[in-house]
């Protein structure tokens, strides 16, 4: 074994970086054996030098991250800082100086991926991820390693904990949104602005980085459809029973049937309660894949938190560690296939639509013609009556978001359609 150590520098000691820290140092034996050269933690850059870190000498915490990794004898630096600046500014000067970079950030790199990647291959420097996608759930490895002789169609995934987390809560109780948000704030799931999270960002950067390493495409955020979950009702779940499903906010990668396009899409969906998603509870994350030649995969675990976060990510400091043992780089960016990133209106899913009828001769006709005019396939309708009015619950068979759009447009302008309850995608079928 080589006794000169490898030396990370670590950005950020929050609930990541402070697991990292400790994880490094207490085993600190076997990842030396596991990577042939001790791993010394050289420096930690922090906001906040007074606050108390169990565990890291003093003399290594330091508020200037840029000087850090400007040291010259850094072999890694670890980036657990989250958002894009300094964020960016820090890795790419890190792989000025000879450096490779283990970073937790989906933000970044679902924004600026490309252009980290070309900066790492013009310094003969790795970026690993491996944590900025569902935690400790391996997932990037798989897809870019262990399927990389595969061709991937479909992926589908929980890949957000606290939308799961508000989701469950709401179909096992019967709570609505605000309810069940209230109770995964209080219990530290949600954060003080969910934003994030309930509107579908977090997911959405998440779905980009997966949409790229899945299709051999440069796929960015702004390619990435987005839908929250805030409108998610307790009617829909009780709607989403009647039908044997749930209702679970998907991140959605494609390939076309065609082959020709990709599409990325996040948003609150129904999903049959037999699909194995559907059983993904409280703040787990699960990512289901489709390919060719393996068929049906499914990854299961905690996407969140400090641990099984840093858990990902030691599992890249190792890999990288050992890729510079070896004077060699692991797989960079491979987005060969460059094929086009369709909009949402190419979408082919299905639709359970909730619509405020009144309750008269002709009605129903008249709906289903407005489905035919847009060549949308009707599956099943349901209607109870009340009052000279009508709960209408329509289901498709599959069309194009463009095909049901056109009829939810064409639905509204008409009289005895007195209002669209609801709309929500059918998947996992
Ligand atoms: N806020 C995310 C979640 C974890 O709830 O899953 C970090 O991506």
């Amino acid at each position: 074994m080589r006794t000169r150590p490898l030396k990370v520098a670590l950005l950020g000691c929050g609930v990541v970086g402070s697991e990292v820290a400790r994880i490094m140092t207490t085993h600190a034996d076997d990842l030396a054996a596991r990577i042939g050269a001790p791993v010394e933690l050289a420096g930690v850059a922090v906001r906040r030098p007074s606050k108390v870190r169990e565990g890291i000498p003093a003399e290594l915490v330091t508020t200037d991250a840029t000087a850090l990794v400007k040291r010259g004898d850094i072999d890694v630096v670890v980036e657990v800082i989250g958002g894009i600046e300094p964020a960016r500014s820090l890795i790419t000067t890190a792989f000025e100086y000879g450096a490779s970079v283990v970073s937790a950030n989906k933000a970044l790199l679902a924004q600026d991926g490309a252009a980290l990647h070309a900066a790492a291959e013009d310094h003969d420097a790795d970026l690993y991820y491996e944590a900025a996608v569902a935690g400790a759930i391996p997932l990037i490895r798989p897809l870019r390693e262990s399927l990389a002789g595969d061709k991937v169609n479909r992926v589908l995934g929980i890949v957000n904990g606290t939308t799961n987390f508000i989701l469950d809560k709401m179909d096992s109780t019967g709570a609505g949104y605000q309810e069940a948000l209230d109770e995964a704030t209080a219990l530290g799931y949600a954060e003080a602005d969910p934003t994030a999270d309930v509107e579908g960002f977090d997911a959405a950067a998440k779905a980009a980085i997966l949409a790229g390493i899945a299709f051999h495409t440069r796929v960015r955020l702004d390619d990435v459809y987005r839908e929250g979950m805030t409108e998610v009702t307790a009617a829909d779940f009780a709607s989403a029973k009647e039908m044997g499903c749930t209702i679970k906010l998907l991140a959605i990668c494609e390939r076309a049937e065609d082959g020709a396009s990709v599409t990325a899409r996040v948003h609150p969906a129904m999903i049959p309660l037999t699909h194995p998603l559907a059983s993904v509870r409280g703040a787990y994350n699960a990512v289901f894949v489709e390919s060719d030649a393996s068929g049906q995969l499914m990854f299961y675990g905690p996407g969140a938190g400090g641990a099984p976060t840093a858990s990902a990510v030691l599992g890249d400091l190792v890999a990288v560690c050992r890729n510079r043992l070896n004077g060699a780089t692991g797989p960079g960016e491979s987005a060969y296939a460059a094929l086009p990133v369709s909009g949402m209106g190419d979408v082919v899913t299905r639709y359970h639509i909730s619509l405020d009828v009144a309750d008269k001769p002709g009605v129903l006709a008249q709906v289903a013609t407005v489905f035919a005019e847009h060549g949308v396939s009707i599956d099943t309708v349901r209607q109870q009556g009340k009052d000279g009015e009508a709960s209408l619950v329509v289901v498709t068979h599959r069309a194009s978001d463009a095909a049901l759009s056109g009829t939810v447009e064409a639905l509204r302008k008409l009289d005895t359609v007195r209002g669209v309850a609801s709309i929500m995608r059918v998947e996992g079928e």
